[in-house]
């Protein structure tokens, strides 16, 4: 079958503002948009940018806007897009090239909930591991499951409008953390959440929980977060 890619171009070389160019490229419903762009770029225009490595949804770097949603080009088939398809970079960061942006922002602010196991207590008295239940590793099981690729925080409205807040991928790694019974640093960070940047941005817009390609419930592990903060409670 023949599809139809337009696609979002800005080189900031040669270019006063984006526009859009359109490929015509031989394709099968059970191809991924990844598969087309590689072919536009393998034979038809190599100077297309955009970002891609594990090719199978694993290392999140390929979140683009296809057909107005955000989506991991490597997990999007044709058949799910149809024949005519509009590519653009997401929303909210810096355009750098065509479909790359800028995730400096995006990382900045995933810093700042502490994305990492925080225990300084002494190892358990057989001195290997520091034991869990598995109703306690279950928990946090869904927010585990976050390959930070920024379609959830790319497509919330809070992080258009303030790209100070958090945002849901960060809310995300924080929940991750907060809720893991080894871990000793939940406080501060539930501290860090409590700020303007915080929690008090999300307005539960569901967006982040719709374009999240690993189906993690963001927004319900968002509200979880609130309600940690409002009770004290972990559990
Ligand atoms: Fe991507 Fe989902 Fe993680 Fe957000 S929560 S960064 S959409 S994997
Ligand atoms: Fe790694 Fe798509 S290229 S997730």
């Amino acid at each position: 079958m023949k599809v139809t890619l337009k696609i979002f171009r800005f080189n900031p070389e040669v270019d006063q503002k984006f526009h859009y160019e359109t490929y015509v490229v031989e394709g099968e419903p059970t191809d991924r948009v990844l598969d087309l762009l590689e072919q536009v770029k393998g034979y038809q225009d190599g100077t297309l940018s955009f970002r891609r490595s594990c090719a199978h949804g694993v290392c999140g770097s390929d979140a683009i806007r296809i057909n107005g949603r955000n989506h991991l080009a490597c997990k999007t088939l044709v058949r799910d897009v149809g024949d005519k398809i509009t590519v653009e970079p997401v929303l909210g960061l810096k355009v750098i090239k065509d479909l790359i942006v800028d995730m400096e922002p995006f990382f900045d602010n995933y810093k700042k909930v502490l994305p990492f196991f925080v225990n300084e207590s002494p190892l358990p008295a057989d001195g290997k591991e520091r034991h869990q239940t598995p109703e306690q590793r279950e928990r946090f099981d869904d927010t585990t499951k976050c390959i930070l690729c920024a379609c959830c925080t790319t497509s919330c409205p809070s992080f258009w409008a303030s790209d100070d807040y958090l945002g849901p991928a960060a809310l995300v790694t924080a929940h991750r953390f907060i809720f893991d019974s080894r871990d000793e640093a939940a406080s501060e960070r539930l501290h860090t959440l409590a700020e303007t940047s915080g929690t008090a941005r999300c307005h539960t817009a569901y967006n982040c929980t719709l374009a999240c390609p690993r189906e993690i419930q963001v927004t319900k592990a968002i509200g979880e977060l609130k309600m940690a903060m409002v009770t004290g409670r972990l559990d």
